[in-house]
């Protein structure tokens, strides 16, 4: 597939997401209103939803209707939103601007940033639930779903990664505990899309394996140009302060192994991941994501 339409599919998916998110989180004149707002401030700031468009994807690829996935993609760019709230925190990576716009502490405080992600945090759960409730996912699906989401997102998983990550600023982890805290902050989210989005489709444990192979490899290639692009982006078009790992102290797998070792470790892995989809026959959407993404420039 190529890469326009790879980039118009995304769009698309991007768009039905941001229409459902919208309806889930709507403004609201009441007391706690700020708490919305902030929430809505960075869930509403674009992205580039990528963990939604692999949950609909994967669906789709096994042989589902996206749409039955869709209350699974809002619910998951909720939960990795929370994650960036709480990352750009004075008290983690402090930094101030996040998807082009103040982030989330510096346009409504600190309190409220940190309430408005935890209120990111719970949401999700309750949104899988009542899609199975309503009977748009089944009820076996949605269960599965929700306790998916608590292992991928939870002690062992992203929030097991940022732990990590935090305490062990202004220190160089050896390569293997460096990528085992990436498996767990960044991996673990994409491994969530992926793997729901076959229980969405009733997709059986083989599908699910491949799944989770696959989004293991994305979820470190996809880390490794994060940390490249802290380095080398453009700061307008990344959205976000470059530079930032190394004023907090993040010794990244870039600064271990160099840019260039960076770079052709996350090509190595990107096409790892792509090996990882051959059982998928529908895959061509799904690989030409996993290139584009090697490629990303923010
Ligand atoms: C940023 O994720 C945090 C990481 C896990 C590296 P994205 O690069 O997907 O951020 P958005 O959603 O596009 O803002
Ligand atoms: C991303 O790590 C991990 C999570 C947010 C869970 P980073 O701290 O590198 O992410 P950015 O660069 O701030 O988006
Ligand atoms: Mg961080
Ligand atoms: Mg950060
Ligand atoms: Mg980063």
């Amino acid at each position: 597939m190529d890469k326009e339409t790879v980039k118009e599919r995304l769009l698309d998916y991007a768009e039905m997401t941001e229409r459902a998110i919208d309806a889930y989180l709507p403004e609201r004149e009441c007391l706690q209103k700020n708490v919305i707002l902030a929430a809505r401030h960075s869930l509403t700031a674009g992205g580039k939803r990528i963990r939604p468009a692999l949950v609909m994807e994967f669906c789709r690829a096994c042989g589902g209707e996206p749409e039955t996935a869709l209350p699974v993609a809002c619910a998951i760019e909720m939960m990795h939103t929370f994650s960036l709230i709480h990352d750009d925190l004075p008290c983690m990576d402090n930094d101030d601007m996040r998807r082009g716009k103040p982030s989330c502490h510096k346009a409504f405080g600190e309190a409220n940033a940190l309430l408005a992600g935890d209120a990111l945090a719970i949401l999700p759960a309750e949104v899988i639930a009542k899609a199975g409730l309503k009977g748009t996912l089944s009820q076996n699906a949605a269960l599965k779903i929700i306790s998916l989401l608590g292992e991928q997102a939870g002690i062992y998983g992203m929030i097991g990664g940022q732990v990590i990550d935090t305490e062990n600023e202004g220190k160089q982890l050896p390569e293997n505990v460096l990528l085992e805290m990436y498996r767990m902050k960044t991996g673990a989210l994409l491994e969530f899309c992926c793997r729901a989005g076959v229980i969405a489709a009733g997709g059986g444990a083989d599908l699910q394996l491949a799944a989770g192979t696959y989004a293991r490899k994305l979820g470190l290639a996809f880390q490794i140009i994060d940390d490249i692009l802290d380095v080398t982006a453009d700061e307008k078009l990344l959205g976000k302060p470059v530079g930032s790992d190394k004023e907090s102290g993040k010794y990244t797998y870039a600064a271990l192994v160099g840019i260039d070792k960076a770079r052709s470790e996350a090509a190595r892995l990107t096409e790892e991941a792509a090996e990882a989809l051959s059982v998928f026959p529908d895959r061509e959407f799904l690989e030409g994501l996993t290139r584009l993404l090697l490629e990303r420039n923010y």
